[in-house]
């Protein structure tokens, strides 16, 4: 208990980051209109004006930007989710930690037939649901959770899955927060509870260490300090998170190189691009 208190503690302090990801998917089209009001806080505008200003150098050296790992990780899970959706795979989708992301807007409005549940802290998920009421959702097949994916209302989320339907599970942007005990235990509780619906999807973000330039450790520091929790690269490589994520209860377990989703999507060999590995993982 002792431990998920502190777990919870360090986890308020992280909500922020979701102004800054939430701007950057509007400024490069992938936002929704229902969102705007709640991006338009100043904090979010601020911190992204300022980033955009301080990488503009590094953008025109042709270096590594945040936007580049941002675009690449959030336009392949979108791609991933779509093919298993449209495959008739996945009836059903959990976004933990879902921020102000427009992902499940923009997925019920192209498969209003899927259900949808995002889930994140309490006031960022009051947020969130301010944004769906103004998009007038179909609150039954669209809901948010307020809770905490280290914590029980997590199990309540999954119990009330449909069992006939196939889910896809999604954290974006939450993992590198957290150690990998954490991690771990997160991706074990997903395999479990999703190991019995006709088809279990777990997409995910993962910075693998073998891929953090000094540069990027040098960034890592200063934003675990804005969080006060530290940034955790958990596993050296592909194969190391691989067999983690088999470890945990997923069958088979594949992580995506942005490079490899050039022929067909955009912004996939931009500079920063290759720092980040998509997780696509089966129960
Ligand atoms: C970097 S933002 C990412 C938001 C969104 N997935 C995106 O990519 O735009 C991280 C999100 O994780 C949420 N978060 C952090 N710790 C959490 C926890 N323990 N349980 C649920 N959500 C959490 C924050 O509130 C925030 O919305």
């Amino acid at each position: 208990m002792r431990l998920h208190s502190w777990i919870r503690r360090g986890s308020t302090r992280i909500s922020p980051t979701a102004l800054y990801t939430g701007q950057t998917w509007q400024a490069h089209g992938l936002g929704h209109p229902a969102l705007a009001p709640e991006l338009g806080a100043l904090p979010g505008r601020v911190a992204y004006a300022v980033s955009e200003r301080a990488f503009a150098p590094v953008r025109w050296a042709g270096g590594p930007t945040l936007t580049g790992f941002l675009l690449a990780r959030h336009r392949v899970i979108d791609a991933l989710l779509e093919d298993a959706v449209a495959s008739g795979a996945v009836g059903q989708v959990v976004e933990l930690a879902a921020g102000l992301s427009p992902r499940g807007l923009r997925l019920r409005e192209r498969h209003p037939e899927v259900d949808y549940v995002e889930v994140d802290l309490p006031s960022m998920a009051a947020a969130k649901r301010r944004a769906l009421r103004r998009a007038a959702v179909d609150r039954d097949h669209h809901r948010v959770v307020g809770a905490d994916v280290f914590g029980p209302g997590l199990d309540d989320v999954f119990t009330s899955l449909d069992a006939r339907r196939g889910v896809a599970v999604l954290t974006e942007g939450l993992l590198n927060y957290f150690p990998t005990l954490d991690v771990r235990r997160l991706w074990s509780r997903i395999a479990t509870a999703t190991r019995d619906l006709p088809r279990g999807l777990y997409l995910s973000d993962l910075h693998l260490d073998e891929h953090v330039a000094t540069p990027d450790r040098v960034f890592a520091a200063g934003l675990g300090l804005a969080v006060r929790g530290g940034i955790h690269f958990h596993f050296p490589d592909a194969p190391g998170a691989e067999s983690a994520l088999q470890a945990a209860g997923f069958s088979s377990a594949t992580l995506h190189r942005p490079a490899d989703h050039a022929a067909h999507l955009p912004d996939m060999t931009a500079p920063g691009a290759e720092r980040v590995r998509v997780v696509e993982a089966w129960t």
